[in-house]
């Protein structure tokens, strides 16, 4: 077996997509002080309870409601269309070193709005960020907005209005915050909008919520949805994980980050949903605060399951092909995924992942 180094560089060559992380959760602490010392604002109390300093200084909580305290405070140092591209472009910067081709990023507009940032300047700052990114490092990347779960789906419905004229920018619509007693169902109405708008859709359905398989539920019926996030308490009953594979809807989770908002980070959930053949990805979430971006979401499952490298691989292959991206981009990295398959993976390792992907080509080859 390889030894850690060797598997540590061998994720960190694979081409990779990310198809869960919130640009607010990529606000590292030095980026925090350097916004709020342009912006003449006082550093965010979170700040001065920071354990360690400079680049390994990192946030104090240990569950969702605690991290959603430090959340959404650190968010006022993000004041101009300046503060916002440089967030965007300092986690694809980021994301580009560990060698992801492409990144489907959430932004809470209401964060933003709530407290008196125009909703222009959100998505010009991100947008520019991006553009940025794609032209000096290559890197792909598109936004999904976020409606905040608990806030009224009334203003959920002005925020989808308000975000028409950006339209061309923003692939997608998906739900976040908290998610206790603000079913997928109250977004209804602003998802079927969002549909006619031509939007796609995504939906949070966090880790061993209080009627998450209900949730869960929800969202692929009510909402009709293309992606569920997080979502992998659907192993917990049969019939929904069959719906997943039957209408092809793929999973963004994160083990990390269950790890610290919930007892444990879900790996051999995560397993046992790719070996049924359910999409299921790995990505970072709020990398800025759970301290680990992709690669090392992808190491924590090659180190703590009993995946193998070909599964590895699966992961991401599994994240180009549920990603809202155009059929010719998918095949482009498809066929760089295979190619780092077949010049780092010997032949007994490749194409052992029972009942995943493939089946299709096997069956034109046979015939
Ligand atoms: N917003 C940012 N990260 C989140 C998470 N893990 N769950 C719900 N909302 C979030
Ligand atoms: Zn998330």
């Amino acid at each position: 077996m390889a030894n850690g180094s060797d598997l540590e560089s061998w994720i960190a060559g694979m081409p990779k997509a990310e198809l869960h992380v919130h640009l607010e959760g990529c606000l590292t602490p030095d980026l925090a002080r350097t916004l709020a010392t342009r912006n003449k604002l006082p550093p965010p109390p979170s700040l001065s309870s920071l354990t360690g300093s400079g680049n390994t200084s990192s946030y104090d909580f240990h569950d969702l409601t605690s991290f959603l305290a430090v959340y959404y405070p650190n968010m006022t140092v993000l004041q101009t269309e300046q503060d916002f591209r440089d967030l965007a472009l300092s986690y694809l910067t980021h994301a580009a070193t560990q060698n992801i081709k492409h990144a489907e990023m959430f932004f809470d507009p209401q964060a933003h709005t709530s407290r008196g940032v125009p909703f222009p300047t959100v998505v010009r700052g991100y947008r520019a960020g991006i553009m940025t990114a794609q032209r000096t490092l290559g890197i792909s990347a598109s936004l999904i907005m976020c409606f905040l779960r608990d806030q009224s789906a009334e203003y959920a419905m002005a925020t989808l209005m308000e975000s028409l004229p950006f339209k061309d920018s923003i692939i997608g619509v998906g739900l976040d915050s908290d998610e206790r007693d603000n079913p997928p169902a109250k977004f209804a109405a602003v998802y079927q909008r969002a549909s006619r708008e031509g939007y796609l859709l995504t939906c949070h359905c966090d880790i061993d919520q209080p009627n998450t398989l209900t949730h869960i539920t929800q969202a692929l019926t009510e909402l009709q949805v293309d992606r569920l996030d997080h979502g992998s308490n659907v192993l917990a009953q049969p019939d929904l994980v069959d719906l997943l594979k039957s209408k092809n809807i793929g999973l963004t989770c994160c083990p990390v980050s269950n790890s610290v908002v919930t007892a444990d980070f879900k790996g051999p959930d995560i397993v046992a949903l790719l070996r049924t053949g359910v999409k299921v990805t790995v990505n970072s979430d709020d990398p800025a605060y759970f301290r680990a971006y992709l690669n090392e979401n992808m190491l924590k499952m090659a180190t703590a399951t009993d995946l193998s490298r070909a599964e590895l691989i699966q992961l991401q292959r599994n994240a180009f092909e549920i990603s809202w991206i155009s059929s010719w981009r998918r095949s482009h990295f498809l066929a760089l995924l295979d190619g780092y398959e077949k010049s780092t993976l010997h032949d007994h390792d490749q194409n052992h992942v029972e009942g995943i992907g493939n089946g299709a080509a096997g069956e034109v080859l046979a015939a």
